[in-house]
């Protein structure tokens, strides 16, 4: 299991000593919020940020692109040090293009889907990823309530993914919190965002620890 904080809930102003406070509490990735205004109403940071946090932190970089036109940016997020990088299915028109761009070059490649969109969306290109992020909120905002039927979407998904012999991870992200996060690794997510749980109550250290224990 990995939790994964969102540092869009962070102080932007101390980014680094916000992450190395979660990372001394158990979190061993770090989410990164990637929103243009167009694709979702709200506008967060691009890569020189990310190339600046991965000078700051040992931790690996998961980008979560919520942004149009996603292909012109790839090459600028890889040569910013991003580890792991999503696309959204309702953003990228060719999904099979972008996600081999991205393997070819060792990032770790998943596809986001918004709550409305359907398992079925990724049937034919499941076997090229590493992970399915899987929204239980609508994309845009950190604070947000969790949508229930995540739930289900995930133990659904990982029905498929048993069922077709793939490896692929499943990460949830939106509204997960202490009193739902054993659920979600019940269900079968194996990467657990975190923005305001971490980030959002004074101590992010502390913050992650109670995540992480209240996931086991
Ligand atoms: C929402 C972002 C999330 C957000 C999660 O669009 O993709 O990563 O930061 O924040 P919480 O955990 O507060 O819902
Ligand atoms: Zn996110």
């Amino acid at each position: 299991m990995i939790l994964a904080p969102s540092i869009l809930s962070s102080d932007f102003a101390r980014l680094a000593e916000e992450v190395a406070a979660a990372a001394r509490g158990g979190a061993t990735l770090v989410h990164v919020d990637v929103m243009d205004g167009h694709f979702v109403p709200n506008i967060t940071l691009g890569p020189p940020i990310v190339a600046s946090l991965h000078k700051a932190t040992p931790l690996p970089l998961d980008v979560h692109l919520m942004i149009e036109n996603a292909d012109r940016y790839l090459q600028a997020f890889v040569a910013a040090g991003a580890a792991w990088i999503s696309l959204h299915q309702e953003a990228v028109p060719h999904l099979e293009r972008q996600v081999a761009f991205l393997r070819e070059r060792g990032v770790r490649t998943g596809v986001a889907l918004n709550p409305a969109t359907p398992l079925a969306a990724l049937d034919e290109i499941l076997p090229e990823l590493d992970y399915v992020l899987v929204m239980s909120v609508n994309p845009g905002f950190g604070g947000q309530k969790f949508i229930p039927g995540a739930l289900d979407k995930i133990r659904r998904l990982r029905r498929v993914i048993q069922d077709r012999g793939l490896k692929t991870q499943i990460e949830v992200d939106g509204g997960v919190d202490a009193g739902n996060i054993r659920a979600l690794v019940e269900a079968g997510a194996e990467v657990l965002v975190a923005g305001s749980a971490v980030f959002g109550k004074g101590d992010p250290e502390a913050a992650a620890r109670r995540l992480l224990e209240a996931a086991r």
